[in-house]
């Protein structure tokens, strides 16, 4: 039978893991890239041309390598912690290179249209419409990985600001926002308190005569270097605090982390603490906001009411004169315009099996991946999605009927709805572990800790209490990788390794690793809560 032929639309983080998982699976993948570039968003360019997302010269990822590898390929251990966007896209470059991902995207390349082929209820093959240099064709293909990831629309409310229209200064979408010498001297109001928003804010206040934070809602502020200096998401993200988390509650976890994050500063005191509860809401990772806002560099300000020519009153009727510049960080949508209405999008929500498959496909052949909001990392839930996804197409995976696929959308939804504030940026959120091992088990590749702590515990230790990182699914099953061991034994190293630049006259003491009688008594304690887990999660 020949290969079955499958379209990778987009060649972001989502589409090259795609890439490699269709070639995993013996599928024969074509990428198509609207830029001439990989890395999607990740890409800097000084002039993005159309309504693209577009980031900052300084964007700094804000996880870890361990936590947002490939689940098959490490980053180098001599690469820092938290990546700039230029060594990210080195990582991203030798990842391509590594499996010759680059021979199947067709770059300048944009999908015009997907659709149905009129067989399709037999076939489910689509026919794709692509152009490149003005010239457009028409192919087909057996399945398709919708990759174009979750910003692709800035989202610029300017109809909540009454007198923007007359407002005299500059004002503009964040994704305009490149560098901060134009800004030396200025006042400027930065709206929105997402991740851009803070980082805008902290960047800008260095050069600026002043910089007002604007929020509604206020955010808690978590901060990429945790206890004991380790990255946050490798020290939250452990199946041990899963655990934790199961076995209390929601408000019980809420309750520590918000005594955790206010410990280093009182968000009320800061004018930050927000009404909802931490989990409540998508994280703002920022260190450097306190140590602005301490220094009167960054105030932070409520919503902006009204602007007239020159001025900005706010909803507490304070009024800041001479503004400027107005960036608004108010963040992106998502839509498919290329779909042609496949996939509803309303107020940002969409409805998709495990968000990813549309429930009323006659033959489930088309799967988005990476649409998620996660509180965790995109790239590795990306990655996994693609792996099943791929097992889907090749029909080594079976969905479920209709009726059972839209159940499990109404649940999660009410979930959602339950649990995070109701706004836009809250339609497609998932918890990392969580999620992860409920992709894992329909692609078969959640590690078994029971069957781990059994026969080899040293390792079951690490994927207990370590970094839930990528490579856990690559223990076991199919896809299954020779070097994933290795990969979480030595992860603790990799994170300590760009750190260490000095050589200190402790080294001289540390031993490594637990010794081994130390070990044996441990791993009991450790196998009985192992073996309450292992019953928790089978119920
Ligand atoms: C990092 O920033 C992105 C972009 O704003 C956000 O979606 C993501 O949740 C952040 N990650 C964490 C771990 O907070
Ligand atoms: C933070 O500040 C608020 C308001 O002053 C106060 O009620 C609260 O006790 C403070 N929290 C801590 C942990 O100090
Ligand atoms: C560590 O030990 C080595 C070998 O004993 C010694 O040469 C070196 O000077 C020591 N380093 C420090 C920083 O004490």
């Amino acid at each position: 039978m020949a290969r079955k032929r499958i379209a990778v639309i987009g060649a972001g983080i989502s589409g090259m893991g795609a890439i490699k998982c269709c070639l995993d699976e013996d599928l024969e993948p074509t990428c198509f890239e609207r830029n001439d570039d990989i890395g999607g968003l990740w890409k800097f360019q000084k002039n993005p041309s159309e309504k693209r997302p577009s980031i900052y010269k300084s964007v700094t990822i804000n996880t870890s390598k361990e936590m947002m590898c490939f689940s098959d390929f490490p980053v180098p251990d001599h690469f820092p912690n938290y990546m700039h966007n230029c060594k990210l896209m080195e990582y991203f470059r030798m990842y391509a290179k590594h499996f010759g991902l680059l021979n199947y995207i067709q770059f300048k390349t944009k999908v015009e249209s997907v659709r149905k082929r009129p067989d399709f209820s037999i076939s489910g093959q689509w026919d794709v419409v692509v152009e490149t240099d003005g010239i457009q064709k028409t192919m087909v293909f057996d399945g398709i990985l919708v990759c174009s990831g979750h910003h692709t629309d800035p989202h610029l409310p300017l109809q909540s600001f009454p007198g923007i229209e007359k407002f005299e200064g500059s004002y503009f979408h964040s994704r305009e926002y490149k560098s901060p010498e134009d800004y030396v001297g200025k006042r400027i109001i930065v709206v929105g308190i997402g991740n851009s928003g803070v980082d805008i804010a902290v960047e800008l206040s260095r050069v600026a005569k002043q910089v007002f934070l604007s929020t509604r809602r206020g955010s808690w502020i978590l901060h990429r270097v945790w206890d004991n200096g380790y990255p946050m998401d490798s020290s939250f993200f452990t199946r041990f605090h899963h655990f934790l988390w199961k076995i209390s509650t929601t408000a019980a976890i809420n309750n520590y982390l918000e005594k955790t994050v206010n410990s280093r500063f009182n968000h009320s005191h800061y004018g930050l603490q927000p009404q909802h509860r931490l989990l409540s809401q998508h994280p703002t990772v920022s260190d450097d906001l306190p140590n602005h806002i301490i220094s009167g560099k960054v105030q932070v300000k409520p919503n902006v009411k009204e602007f007239t020519e020159t001025d900005a009153i706010f909803d507490d009727d304070t009024v800041e004169e001479n503004i400027d510049v107005v960036i608004f960080a108010t963040g992106y949508s998502f839509s498919f315009p290329f779909l042609d209405g496949l996939i509803a999008v309303t107020d940002n929500e969409v409805s998709l099996y495990k968000l990813m498959f549309p429930p009323d496909l006659e033959k489930p052949t088309l799967a988005v991946i990476g649409l998620i909001q996660p509180l965790g990392i995109i790239l590795p839930i990306a990655e996994l999605q693609s792996r099943w996804a791929a097992r889907v197409f090749k029909g080594l995976s079976k969905l479920p009927s209709v009726k059972t696929m839209k159940a499990d959308i109404a649940q999660r939804k009410t979930a959602m709805e339950k649990r995070y504030v109701k706004t836009a940026r809250h339609t497609i959120q998932v918890d990392h572990t969580e999620y992860m091992d409920e992709i894992a088990t329909l692609v078969g590749v959640k590690p078994n800790l029971f069957f781990l702590f059994l026969s080899d515990p040293k390792l079951a230790m690490e994927v207990f209490f370590g970094p839930c990182t990528p490579y856990q699914y690559r223990l076991q099953g199919p896809g299954k990788w020779d070097g994933a061991r290795r990969a979480i034994l030595t992860q603790k190293e990799r994170i300590i390794k760009p750190l260490k630049t000095r050589i200190t006259s402790n080294d001289n003491h540390s031993t490594s690793g637990l010794p081994w009688t130390k070990l044996v008594p441990f791993g009991l304690a450790v196998l009985a809560t192992g073996l309450a887990y292992f019953r928790y999660i089978h119920w």
